[in-house]
Formats: structure tokens, C-alpha cells, sequence
């Protein structure tokens, strides 16, 4: 089982950006802590703050992967182009944030590409990532991803 955990604009940041909605771990921390958790699985981590680099990556990955968990960052809020991409390959993507972003500016409320992902996760800190490669694993198993 192979999944693909793509980060967009900022979350390079991490550790260092606004803790109170992100958390104090780095990316990396948080890529180790899902490598170790989901040991039998294989995992790739993509980040950019390009949403070229993300289209082109989410293309490259439609036939290579059993599923995507993306936090597309700020993306998630405007990019048209992007929730095009997702709506374009067969891959199923899982929306993920660390911070709640219904609670959150009225900016963030709304996600465009909510609708064209397989499901969204939001407010769990790092545990979003871990729950959205759980619902692949478990969606996968059942046929239904
Ligand atoms: C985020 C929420 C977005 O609104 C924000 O622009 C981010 C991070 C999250 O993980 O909570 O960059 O996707």
C-alpha cells in the first residue's frame, strides 16, 4: 500500500509558525511520528509552496498511489486550479488541516476543494494526518476508496 502525504504553501513552517493553530512539531517531526505509527505502509511526503509543483505532483501520482492526504494549505480556500487537478485523476484524496478551520477567519471557512476530495479532516493537529491515512488503509481494505 503506497500514500502519498502532500504538504502546500507554509507548512514548511511549521515549528516556527503561528503555534497556537499548528503546534510546536516540525514537518519532519511530523513525517517521522507517521512513519513510525504506520510502519507496514509505504509512505512518500511531498511539500511545496508552488501550486504548479502540487498539480504536476498529484498528476505524477494518479496510478502510483493508493491515496493522497493533502493539506493544501491556504490553496485549500481559492485555488481553482488545484481542486481541478484533484477532480481530474483517480487517485482518491483525503483533505487534511491541523487547525479547525470552521472555527477559525471566515476566510478559511469555506475549502473549494472539499467537494472533490474523498472525504475532509480537520482540527486534530497532527492526528488529522493520521486519520486520514487510516481512511485510506480502511477504504482500501473495503474496496471503497
Ligand atoms: C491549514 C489551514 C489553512 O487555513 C492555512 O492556510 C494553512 C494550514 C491547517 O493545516 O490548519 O496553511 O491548512
Amino acid at each position: 500500500m503506497k500514500i502519498l502525504i502532500m504538504n502546500g504553501p507554509n507548512l514548511n513552517m511549521l515549528g516556527r509558525r503561528d503555534p497556537k493553530h499548528y503546534g510546536s512539531q516540525t514537518l519532519a517531526e511530523i513525517y517521522e511520528k507517521l512513519k513510525a505509527r504506520f510502519g507496514g505502509i509505504d509512505l512518500e511526503f511531498f511539500q511545496s509552496n508552488h501550486e504548479g509543483g502540487l498539480i504536476d505532483r498529484l498528476h505524477q501520482a494518479d496510478g502510483s498511489f493508493d491515496g493522497v492526504v493533502l493539506n493544501a494549505g491556504a490553496l485549500t480556500h481559492y485555488s481553482i486550479a488545484l481542486r481541478d487537478a484533484i477532480d481530474s485523476v483517480e487517485v482518491p484524496v483525503v483533505e487534511v488541516h491541523l487547525s479547525n478551520i470552521a472555527a477559525r477567519e471566515s476566510f478559511r471557512n469555506h475549502s473549494v476543494i472539499a467537494p472533490v476530495c474523498r472525504g475532509s479532516i480537520s482540527g486534530f493537529g497532527m492526528q488529522s494526518y493520521m486519520l486520514g491515512i487510516q481512511a485510506i488503509i480502511d477504504l482500501t481494505a473495503d474496496g471503497e476508496a
